[in-house]
């Protein structure tokens, strides 16, 4: 594989990089001055891919890091770190956004840089940790000092390959890998190549202890990364198990490919609105969609609560034997989202089987038959059972049913999304939904191969 050719388009050029490391340098600059002038005991630091010459052509966020000592004040650490960011903005005549992790932080761009500001603990060692972003700094000097000369283009490689497959990034939307577990996994098994390699044969629980802490017993997650610098961490927490397995079988499928370089660039998709109506019609499913309006909140609460509507609605029309086939939602993230369901059935017959007890426990099916007249009750294997009028035999009744104040109980919804289910939910036709959701409804695999 000529791996030069990709890297060409995939490293920041050196104008690009450049730009990063003068803008970087300048609010660093200005950051600590400010401490300094006004007797601010705190140290700043550039963190995150830019510090470790592993950002991708394109998407280098300046990730800046201030530092306070470990005595510090939390109230007083935050209030500073805010003041400090906000001065920064005004500085360099641009707007703040905040965002909110353990503590609250600000994002804003810079001259085409997106740039987060972020106050943090001085931490030399994960036991002392008092907030989740304090191993960023840590993070930051283990993968400098272990990374060699090189080895900053194999995470390159590894990155952009995940991203081209969609197993990038650990935000809850996608649940991948972050950043930092690719150049751990880099570090482990020293080239892009190996990595893949390893990736093939890996099985769930997989171990990656490169300190050798032995503390991979402290996780049940499908891949354990130990955090060099803290044992107590494991670095694939946020890795959902449907990204690793996604990964492994993109490696195996990548090893196997005559269009390795494929998998270095995006998918190229021909969207036909009439193609992808075409398709659902010949699955001759029956298919459910409704749009509701999201609430503004953050989107790393957002998905999860989507993600888990959309579950837990799955499993109540499955546990009402209505057949679901698939189901997924989308969201613009910022007013609309839409829950699509594709049922086998959507339409059930008229009566329902009710399962009583076993017939050897005595007392319960006296009870069962004194409820439903020993006339009606009869048996099934070894259960009393009695057949009874559906409520419902319609999937969408039975949504719509639930989606009201009174029943929406039933199932468990995310919580900032209850109100706006029950009150702007509407159904629609296929027809109204984005098309590349559509067809990557349709196409689950495609990202994988080339
Ligand atoms: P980023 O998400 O910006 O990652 O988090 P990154 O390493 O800079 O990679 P890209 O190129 O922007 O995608 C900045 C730092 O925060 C810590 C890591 O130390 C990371 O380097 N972090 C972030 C985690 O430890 N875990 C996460 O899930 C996210
Ligand atoms: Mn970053």
């Amino acid at each position: 594989m000529d791996y030069e050719a990709i890297l060409k388009d995939i490293k920041p050029t050196v104008d690009e990089k450049q730009h990063i490391d003068d803008v970087s340098f300048r609010i660093m600059n200005f950051l600590q001055k400010m401490c300094d002038a006004q007797g601010i005991d705190a140290h700043v630091n550039l963190v995150g891919s830019v510090a470790k010459n592993t950002a991708l052509k394109g998407k280098s966020d300046i990730d800046i890091f201030i530092a306070f000592p470990l005595d510090t004040d939390k109230k007083y650490l935050k209030e500073t770190g805010l003041k400090l960011a906000h001065s920064c903005c005004s500085e360099f005549d641009v707007e703040a956004e905040h965002h909110f992790a353990s503590h609250p932080y600000v994002t804003t761009h810079i001259e085409g840089c997106e740039v987060d500001i972020v106050p943090c603990y001085a931490i030399e060692d994960g036991s002392q940790l008092k907030s989740a972003v304090d191993r960023t700094i840590l993070h930051t000097r283990y993968v400098k000092d272990k990374l060699s000369d090189g080895q900053d283009e194999e995470v390159l490689l590894l990155k952009r390959f995940m991203a081209m497959t969609g197993t990038y990034g650990s935000e809850f939307k996608v649940g991948g890998f972050a950043g930092y577990l690719c150049e751990l996994l880099i570090i482990k098994y020293g080239n892009f190549e190996n990595t893949l390699d390893a990736a093939i044969n890996w099985k769930f629980g997989e171990i990656i202890d490169l300190e050798d802490y032995g503390t991979a017993n402290l996780f049940n997650d499908p891949l354990v990364v130990i955090d060099p610098t803290d044992k107590n961490r494991n670095v694939g927490a946020a890795l959902r198990l449907d990204k690793m397995a996604e990964f492994i079988q993109s490696a195996r499928n990548y090893i196997n490919s005559d269009n390795k370089q494929d998998y270095f660039y995006p998918l190229q998709l021909n969207l036909n609105k009439e193609n992808i109506l075409k398709e659902f019609k010949l699955r001759n499913s029956d298919l459910i969609a409704f749009r509701f309006s999201i609430p503004e909140m953050p989107l790393d609460t957002l998905h999860p609560q989507l993600r888990k509507t959309c579950e837990a609605l799955e499993r109540k029309l499955n546990s009402e034997e209505f057949n679901v086939f698939k189901a997924d939602y989308w969201s613009d993230e910022v007013d609309d989202c839409v829950i699509l369901l594709e049922m086998s059935s959507s339409k059930l017959n008229n009566i329902k089987v009710n399962i009583g007890p076993k017939v050897f426990i005595n007392q319960a099916c006296e009870n069962f038959v004194k409820k439903y007249g020993r006339e009606n009750c009869y048996i099934k294997d070894d259960f009393l059972v009695h057949t009874e009028k559906r409520e419902f035999n319609n999937a969408v009744d039975l949504i719509s049913y639930i989606f009201t104040q009174e029943h929406i109980g039933l199932i468990k919804v995310g919580k900032n999304l209850k109100k706006n289910l029950i009150n702007t939910h509407e159904f629609i036709g296929i027809d109204e939904i984005d098309l590349k959701f559509l067809d990557d409804f349709l196409n689950p695999g495609k990202y994988i191969v080339r």
